[in-house]
């Protein structure tokens, strides 16, 4: 039906009668001259229809937007002064001989060229018409050269793509599992995935070697802007490889993806270690283009009569950072009080700071509401363990080491964001040497990264100082965005059981939740490691979008309902017989 795709003529088509297809996406009426915007998947082009051909014209006067039609008409270029430098075709335009109503449209919910103005929940719902925006489509042609390319650098290499199970038992990723009620098994039920990793895992015991797969991962967890209850992941594991020849690989992976679809080069990622990258980002996945860091002073606190101060740099919990902005003496006092509710919003009580005025003077020459309260020693280390300039500002907070992390981790890439401090446009790093259990807020441990992840040390030392323990895992992350991680997986059982004990998940629960996993490692487990990237954030950071909701075709909303078909929906009784469930009906009135 059709000889060229809207988006894609050029002067270079000049004088060619061509054919395209696709929806009006403007009608407009210029003094007995019609023009329609005609739009596909690749753009818009400019149609022009003279009263001279009647029958044409009539039918492009009955258009309405969103109408599908086919034009055939001679490329032309526009005349002088009326190029549109915009738009990609805005050096042409066809003008029709034929046009063929292919299908009329109702008034659609919402124009187009508006879709900002109405909110998500009604774009969400008649998602098929807001994909239709080039720019929403082009995204997920974007996605699909991305998976394209995976599996070809995976196959190139050696990768079987494996299909896994949907219908499975629970993984723990540390999210709360999507239930699936069995039929034939009364008051048992199916969990979905949170991710293939059992089943990976078992496909290097069964010598597949080398295994990927672009899984669909189901968890039922709080979300933000980068988190969907149903995603994608990119899923490797390999065996007979150790974590640096894992990290090699699929850096290499991520550099040629950039370099065929972005013409960027991210160059060789630097790693770090997490303890480097929350005393100095105050965050795991530290956002390397904002040169600000992140400056431990309880040393120079302890003595100080600023009770704020001085009780979290005696706790061996505690934490007192400073944070160093240059030229941020000229922050205005409003400035610095909706920066101290923005770290409110992280457990901050408050955000003391520091304007340096004049360098030579440690009596008069800063400003602060705190520096009474610091002795003029302290003043001239700080000033000087900070490097601090005349004309600097100095934030700093005080409190349990998370709070502090997270409060100054946030302000951090806030102040990036704000005061444009941005100093390049891609920042990968490799973050290494986690630790393997992390303490939960009522004293419990758990996993950092998951409980089939290698420690770093023996039984011995894991049992006796597990909290010390460093793990083999590794999380790539490009721009303070978390792309992917893994680890090397412990392929011995005895290790295996002994994480597990230490995890607080007793023999009898190991056997029923994990059994088959145990047995398996004793049945020849080679050494293996693996890693998973979201592949739905990866889109995300190449196209810059600002949701992930952005680079889904049908995502979920943000409360985890599909608004266009209405899901989760309520279902017949006779359904919940049949699965032997019945609901607690809730009292009303
Ligand atoms: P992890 O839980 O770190 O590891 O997940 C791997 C990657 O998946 C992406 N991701 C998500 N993307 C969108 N929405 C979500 N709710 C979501 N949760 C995770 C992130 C993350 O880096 N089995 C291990 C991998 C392994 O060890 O090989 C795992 O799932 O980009
Ligand atoms: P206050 O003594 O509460 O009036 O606080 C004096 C200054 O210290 C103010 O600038 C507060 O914002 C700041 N401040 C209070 N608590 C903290 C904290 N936990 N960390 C950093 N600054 C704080």
């Amino acid at each position: 039906m059709r000889s060229h795709n809207c988006g894609e003529v050029r002067v270079d088509h000049q004088g060619e009668r061509v054919s395209l297809c696709g929806w009006v996406h403007r009608r407009r009426d210029h003094g007995g001259v019609i023009f329609l915007d005609l739009r596909d998947r690749t753009g818009l082009i400019q149609i022009v229809f003279n009263p001279d051909r009647a029958d044409s014209f009539a039918v492009a006067d009955a258009c309405r937007n969103e109408f599908v039609v086919q034009v055939a008409g001679l490329v032309s270029s526009r005349p002088n002064g009326t190029d549109n430098p915009d738009m990609p075709t805005g050096a042409v335009e066809v003008l029709a001989y034929d046009i063929n109503l292919l299908n009329k449209s109702a008034t659609p919910p919402f124009q187009l060229d508006e879709h900002q103005s109405v909110g998500e929940d009604i774009r969400l719902k008649y998602r098929y018409i807001d994909l239709r925006r080039p720019e929403i489509a082009q995204k997920l042609v974007l996605r699909s050269k991305i998976a394209t390319f995976i599996r070809n650098f995976l196959d190139s290499h050696g990768f079987v793509d494996i299909e896994t199970p949907i219908l499975t038992r629970a993984t723990p990723e540390g999210a709360r599992d999507y239930l699936v009620p069995s039929r034939n098994h009364e008051g048992h039920f199916f969990a979905l995935p949170q991710s293939p990793q059992l089943f990976k895992q078992l496909l290097m015991v069964a010598g597949m070697d080398r295994y990927y797969q672009i899984a669909k991962c189901f968890r039922d967890e709080d979300l933000r802007a980068d988190r969907q209850p149903e995603f994608t992941q990119i899923d490797i594991e390999t065996s007979f490889m150790d974590e640096n020849r894992i990290m090699e690989l699929t850096e290499q992976m991520v550099v040629e993806l950039f370099q065929q679809q972005l013409k960027v080069n991210l160059g060789q990622f630097p790693r770090m270690s997490y303890a480097q990258a929350m005393e100095q980002y105050g965050s795991d996945k530290p956002d390397l283009r904002i040169p600000l860091q992140l400056v431990s002073v309880e040393d120079l606190m302890q003595q100080v009569e600023f009770k704020v101060f001085s009780g979290p740099a005696k706790d061996p919990h505690g934490r007192v950072a400073a944070l160093k902005v240059p030229g941020g003496s000229n922050l205005t006092r409003k400035q610095i009080d909706d920066y101290t509710k923005f770290v409110g919003t992280y457990g901050s009580r408050g955000l003391a700071y520091i304007k340096i005025n004049d360098l030579s003077d440690m009596e008069n020459g800063l400003q602060s509401p705190i520096v009474k309260f610091l002795p003029l020693n302290v003043r001239q280390q700080l000033v000087e363990r900070l490097q601090a300039k005349e004309g600097d500002l100095i934030f700093f907070g005080a409190d349990k080491v998370k709070v502090v992390n997270e409060a100054l981790g946030a302000l951090r890439c806030k102040l990036g964001q704000d005061l444009n401090l941005i100093t390049c446009d891609w920042a990968p790093v490799w973050v290494i040497d986690f630790p393997m259990f992390e303490t939960t807020s009522d004293g419990n441990i758990t996993a950092t990264h998951h409980p089939f992840t290698a420690p770093r040390c023996s039984i011995d030392e894991l049992t006796t100082q597990p909290l010390q323990a460093l793990s083999r895992a590794y999380d790539m992350v490009i721009n303070g965005a978390e792309l992917g991680g893994g680890s090397i997986r412990i392929h011995d059982s005895e290790m295996q059981a002994r994480v597990f004990a230490l995890l607080a998940i007793e023999k009898q629960e190991q056997q029923e939740k994990f059994g088959f996993l145990l047995d398996a490692l004793k049945y020849g487990c080679p050494p293996h490691g693996g890693l998973a990237f979201g592949l739905d954030r990866l889109v995300m950071l190449m196209t810059h979008a600002n949701s992930i909701r952005e680079v889904i075709a049908f995502p979920k909303t943000q409360s985890a309902t599909c608004a266009m078909i209405q899901a989760p929906g309520v279902v017949a009784n006779s359904q919940l017989q049949e699965l032997n469930i019945r609901l607690h009906t809730k009292a009303t009135g």
